[in-house]
C-alpha cells in the first residue's frame, strides 16, 4: 500500500471508525473515593487546564472537519471532534462528582486558518499522549489513585492514541496530496511542527509550575513522586508507546520522532545512577 493512496486513507479511516467506542461518560462506572482519595484527587494541578484544553481540541477538531471536502476524511475527523468533545464532557463529570476546583474558561477566539489549527494540535497530542503514556503508568503503577479510576482515565488513552496514529496517516496523505510526500520533505515538516508543539508544551509547564504545582509536590503527590526519576519515566514513555501502538494495523503510519528522541535519551541515560546517594549521617 502507498502512503498517499486512496487505499491509505480508506485504511486510516476505517480503523478509527471502526475502533471507536459508544459510551456515555455519566454512566461510566465512577469509584467511589474514600477521603484521601478525594484529596489526592483534588491535588492534582492540572484539571483546569485539561478540561479547557478537551474544550478547545473538540472545538478545533469539529471546525476543521466543516472545512474538509472528501467525504469520508470530514466524517472520520468530525468523529475525531465528537471524541474530543466527549473527553471534556468525561472531565466535567469528574469534576462535578468530586467537587474538583476547575472552572470552564471562555475559549480563546480559534485561528482562521482551520488546517494550521488542526496541524498544530495534532503534533501537540503527539507529544502530550507520548509524555502521558509513561506518567499514567507511574501513577497507576504506585496507586496514587483507586485502579478503577486509572480504569476510567484508560478510555481516554485509547482515545488519544487512536487520534495520533490517526494523525500521523492523515498528515501524511495530506502533504502526498499537496505533492509534498517525498519522505525527506516530511520528516522536516515534521521536525518543524515538532519544534511549535515542544515550544507550546514548555510554556504549559512553565505556567503549571508557576501556578500551583509547586503546591502539588510539597503536599500531596509524595507517593507518586517517590517513585518517579526521568530515566524511568522515559523508560515507562517507550515500553507504553511499543505496547500501545502494537494494537494499530502495522501498515499504518505511527508516530516514530518521538519514541526514537526517547530511545536515544534512554541510552544515555543508563550511564545515571538511579538515585542519588543519600547524604551520610555525620
Ligand atoms: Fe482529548
Ligand atoms: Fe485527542
Amino acid at each position: 500500500m502507498r502512503i498517499g493512496s486512496q487505499a491509505h486513507k480508506e485504511l486510516f479511516c476505517s480503523e478509527f471508525k471502526a475502533t471507536h467506542r459508544v459510551f456515555e461518560p455519566a454512566e461510566l462506572p465512577w469509584p467511589e473515593l474514600d477521603e484521601s482519595g478525594l484529596e489526592r484527587l483534588r491535588a492534582v494541578p492540572f484539571w483546569q487546564e485539561v478540561f479547557h484544553t478537551e474544550r478547545r481540541a473538540g472545538a478545533i477538531v469539529q471546525a476543521f472537519a466543516k472545512t474538509v471536502e472528501d467525504p469520508l476524511l470530514r466524517e472520520t475527523i468530525d468523529l475525531q471532534g465528537y471524541e474530543e468533545a466527549r473527553h471534556a464532557r468525561l472531565i466535567r463529570v469528574m469534576i462535578d462528582r468530586y467537587g474538583l476546583a476547575a472552572k470552564e474558561q471562555p475559549i480563546e477566539k480559534l485561528p482562521d486558518d482551520a488546517v494550521t489549527a488542526f496541524i498544530d494540535f495534532g503534533y501537540g497530542e503527539c507529544f502530550d499522549a507520548f509524555l502521558g503514556f509513561g506518567v499514567f503508568k507511574i501513577a497507576r503503577q504506585s496507586h496514587f489513585l483507586p485502579d478503577a479510576m486509572f480504569a476510567l482515565f484508560d478510555v481516554l488513552m485509547y482515545e488519544e492514541t487512536r487520534h495520533i496514529v490517526f494523525f500521523v496517516n492523515w498528515m501524511a496523505y495530506h502533504e502526498v496530496e499537496r505533492g509534498r510526500g517525498a519522505a525527506a520533505l516530511r520528516a522536516l515538516t515534521s521536525l518543524y511542527y515538532y519544534g511549535r508543539a515542544l515550544g507550546r508544551l514548555v510554556g504549559t509547564v512553565r505556567r503549571g509550575a508557576d501556578s500551583d504545582g509547586a503546591n502539588f509536590s510539597a503536599t500531596q503527590a509524595d507517593v507518586f513522586l517517590n517513585d518517579f526519576s526521568v530515566k524511568r519515566l522515559v523508560r515507562e514513555c517507550l515500553a507504553e508507546n511499543a505496547r500501545r501502538m502494537g494494537e494499530f494495523d502495522p501498515a499504518l503510519l505511527q508516530p516514530r520522532l518521538l519514541p526514537a528522541v526517547g530511545r536515544i535519551a534512554s541510552s544515555a541515560l543508563r550511564l545515571w545512577p538511579d538515585r542519588r546517594p543519600s547524604p551520610q549521617p555525620v
